[in-house]
């Protein structure tokens, strides 16, 4: 959800109240937003969002602590392995604590991967792993926890769900990655599926539950993080469209729920009134984009249907 939006869009913020039991923020808590210049923190939109999530009996989920993206300029600045240490750390025991008691659930590490990697050792470039190459995981996972005994550290990506080489190698290269984080003993409770779903891909349904299957006796925990359904490429009416974005949701849910239940569904925004989609993928016909549950008038749509029978049917 966005911070803005929640204070001057009263129908999107009732409609929030009405829909949600948990919220994260889109951007509020990346390092761009609440870290601008080295030696400043600026809390006040992610205040925001805590505040409102109090008032409302809401959960908050936290997002991001170690990321490629969303990083303020001054993190160019990073010169040595010491000084990325100190500044990651300092990042973490800073946001993770101030949050201590409002977030019970961080994406500590989001998208530590290369599209298509052969192996774990592909990992994003960032100022992260220029400075402390894979250490920057255990690192970002360890602060957290020290931050907050109690908080469940999270491992976020996306790409897992889909049929074809890319997807697959993706999942092998995540597995490889979260068992050599275990056989180092780094405290890790849980994947984060994002499913930024491509409506016009098939999900590998035999795939996604193996790799579930694998992550479930790691004894880790699943979540859906981020679910919506890119369709720019899916055709211009507004009935077929919506059906084709529930039945994509609908297969991979099924999938993922059938292995591991998660322990939440998250979707990336409500309403395609306020959506990342057409930042990237804007329709061709110039129709907008409708990736969410409720529509940019706040009605529901299909998926929304979708999601909520798997609660009702996996609860
Ligand atoms: O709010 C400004 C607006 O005032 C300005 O006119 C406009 C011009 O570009 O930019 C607006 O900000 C944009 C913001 O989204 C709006 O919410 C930023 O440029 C844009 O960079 C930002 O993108 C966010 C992106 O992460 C990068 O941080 C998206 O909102 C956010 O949905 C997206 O979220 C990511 C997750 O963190 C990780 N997984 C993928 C997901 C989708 O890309």
């Amino acid at each position: 959800m966005r911070a803005g939006a929640l204070n001057d869009d009263a129908s999107y913020r009732q409609a929030v109240i009405d829909n949600c039991q948990i919220i994260v923020a889109e951007g509020e808590m990346k390092w761009s937003d609440i870290h601008p210049a080295r030696d400043t923190y600026s809390f006040e939109k992610a205040d925001t969002i805590a505040a409102f999530a109090r008032q409302n009996s809401l959960a908050v989920r936290g997002h991001t602590l170690a990321w490629y993206g969303g990083l303020p300029a001054w993190t160019d600045g990073i010169a040595t392995r010491r000084e990325a240490e100190r500044e990651l750390t300092r990042h973490i025991e800073t946001v993770a604590s101030r949050y201590r008691d409002v977030i019970p659930s961080w994406d500590v590490i989001n998208e530590p991967l290369v599209d298509a990697p052969s192996g774990a050792q592909n990992l994003r470039d960032s100022i992260w792993t220029r400075k402390l190459g894979a250490e920057y995981l255990p690192i970002a996972l360890r602060a957290t926890a020290a931050a907050d005994p109690k908080v469940r550290l999270v491992l976020n990506e996306y790409d897992i769900e889909f049929t074809g080489a890319r997807f697959a190698a993706k999942r092998r290269a995540l597995l490889e990655l979260i068992r050599s984080l275990r056989d180092r003993d780094v405290p890790l409770h849980a994947v984060g599926l994002q499913a930024h779903l491509f409506a016009d891909r098939t999900i590998d349904r035999d795939g996604l539950q193996a790799f579930l299957a694998e992550i479930a006796a790691m004894k880790l925990e699943v979540l859906v993080t981020e679910l919506d359904v890119i369709d720019f490429e899916l055709p211009g009416p507004i009935e077929t469209r919506d059906a084709m974005v529930a039945k994509v949701a609908k297969d991979f849910l099924e999938a993922v729920c059938e292995v591991t239940p998660p322990t939440a569904i998250v979707t990336w925004g409500l309403s395609d009134r306020y959506t990342w989609v057409p930042i990237y993928f804007t329709r061709h016909d110039g129709m907008p984009n409708r990736p969410l549950p409720l529509d940019a008038q706040l009605h529901r749509k299909p998926l929304f249907d979708v999601i909520d029978d798997i609660r009702r049917r996996f609860a």
